[in-house]
This record gives C-alpha cells, sequence and structure tokens, in this order.
C-alpha cells in the first residue's frame, strides 16, 4: 500500500456503478474499480447501498465483501432494510448518511440532534456487531455534541458546501466554510471523536482539508471517477493521494 501520511483515502465506488447501470449490464465493474483502487493506494472503499439502488446494488455489497483485502465503508440511510443489510455483512465501517430518494446526491447532514434516541437505538446493534459506526453530519457544534451523545465513535464532516463556495468562486463563504470546518473538527477531536470528511472533494479544493491535522480519513468518489475517465484510476487516485499527503506535510 502507497499510504505515506496519517490521512486515509476512502475512494468511494458509486459512480463506477452508475455509468454500468446507465446501460443496464457487466461493466464497468465496481471490484474491479475497487481492486485497482487498492493497488493505487487507496487505505478503505466507501460505497453507498442507497434504497432506489440507483448505483451501487446489493449485489455489489456481496461481491465487495468477498474479493476486498481493504476495509470497506458501508454507507447507507437509518431505515431498518440498511440496518439488516448491515448486520449480515458486517462491514468494517457504517457511516450513517441522510437519503432522499429526489437528491441527487446526499445534500445535507444527518439530523442527529432531532433524532438522538432513535438513532442512538438503531447504531447500538451495528457497534455491537463490530462495525465502526460513524455519522455523516455538517460541522455544527449542536450536531458533533449529539453524535458524541449517541455514542458514535466517528463522525464524518460534509464538505460539500466547502467545496461548491470554491467552485463558484464564494471565496467569503469558502473561507467561512472553511473556518466552520477547522473550528468543528477541532472541536470534535477534544470530544474524543475520530473525525473523517468529504463531499464534493477535488484536486483542486482538496488541499485546506487535508492539512486539518485532526482529519484522519478523506472519502472522496465523483471526482476520482470522473478524473479516472481521463488519466486511468490509478493514475486519478495517486494524484489524489500526492495532494493530500503534501497538504499533510506542510
Ligand atoms: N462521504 C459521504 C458520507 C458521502 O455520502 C459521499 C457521497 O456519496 C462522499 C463522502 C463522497 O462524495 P463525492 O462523491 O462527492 O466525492
Amino acid at each position: 500500500m502507497m499510504t505515506s501520511s496519517n490521512l486515509r483515502l476512502g475512494v468511494n465506488i458509486d459512480h463506477v456503478a452508475t455509468v454500468r447501470n446507465a446501460r443496464g449490464g457487466m461493466t464497468p465493474d465496481p471490484v474491479r474499480a475497487a481492486k485497482l483502487a487498492e493497488q493505487a493506494g487507496a487505505d478503505g472503499i466507501t460505497a453507498h447501498l442507497r434504497e432506489d439502488r440507483r448505483h451501487i446494488s446489493d449485489a455489489d455489497i456481496e461481491a465487495l465483501m468477498d474479493a476486498l483485502t481493504l476495509p470497506l465503508n458501508f454507507e447507507m440511510a437509518a431505515t431498518d432494510e440498511m440496518q439488516a443489510i448491515a448486520l449480515r455483512h458486517k462491514p468494517h465501517a457504517v457511516c450513517i448518511v441522510p437519503e432522499k430518494r429526489e437528491e441527487r446526491t446526499t445534500e445535507g447532514g444527518l439530523e442527529v440532534a432531532r433524532e438522538e434516541n432513535k438513532l442512538a437505538h438503531f447504531i447500538a446493534p451495528l457497534a455491537e456487531a463490530g462495525c465502526r459506526v460513524s455519522i455523516f453530519i455538517a460541522a455544527d457544534q449542536r450536531q458533533i455534541e449529539a453524535a458524541h451523545r449517541i455514542g458514535a465513535p466517528v463522525i464524518e464532516l460534509h464538505t460539500g458546501a466547502y467545496c461548491d463556495a470554491f467552485a463558484e468562486n464564494r471565496t467569503e463563504d469558502c473561507a467561512a466554510e472553511l473556518t466552520r470546518l477547522t473550528e468543528m473538527a477541532a472541536f470534535a477531536q477534544d470530544l474524543g471523536l475520530e473525525v473523517h470528511a468529504g463531499h464534493g472533494l477535488t484536486y483542486d479544493c482538496v488541499t485546506p482539508i487535508a492539512a486539518l491535522p485532526q482529519i484522519q480519513e478523506l472519502n472522496i468518489g465523483h471526482f476520482l471517477i470522473g478524473e479516472a475517465i481521463f488519466l486511468g484510476l490509478q493514475s486519478a487516485i495517486h494524484e489524489m493521494r500526492r495532494i493530500m499527503d503534501a497538504a499533510r506535510a506542510q
């Protein structure tokens, strides 16, 4: 494995399945992508089984569990159906994400503070089964405190608002989002939480996030799969790894 810093890279392969599903056949194969990602230095593979199965399928999760030597981070909504699937496969990690049928991608963080009891009961069996549970939330103190209270060991901070502001050249918003992420990563670590981040990260905007010393893992998908069209998947991942490591070394 090529990992050279203490910042892990989880490669999200959902959109390999998106391309496959556009034709309904067998190619491109997300498991093949996961294997290539492993050879390119990914530290983990992330896959989101959505309620509508628009990209990753149940069979993909099964095949990934059989084929992977890297840890699988299984992203899922807090539903009974998904809990049963996770308990059947017992992946290394489960990341609880909000899900709305009509959204194009996971638009916001999970509302933990309002659903504390329900979520505490929901994650308990997953933790008992040995899955590392993380909760995907906005960089918001109230949500971080709630994630801590329900006993989640890990939070993943939603970087989407920061990445959107960056891409749209909204300089002030971008700086404000980065400040929020910086402060909340430190706040979460002080509470004893392990901190991950992801959503919308690209070569151009990843550096300040990768430089945050509290962040231990980035999960990156859409941009890398898109870039793979031009560079090939392994080169696309190598370049992300290089930028992340350079940011960390600063
Ligand atoms: N982390 C979480 C929790 C996500 O839901 C997603 C998107 O599925 C990602 C990271 C990766 O986001 P992107 O595909 O924009 O890199």
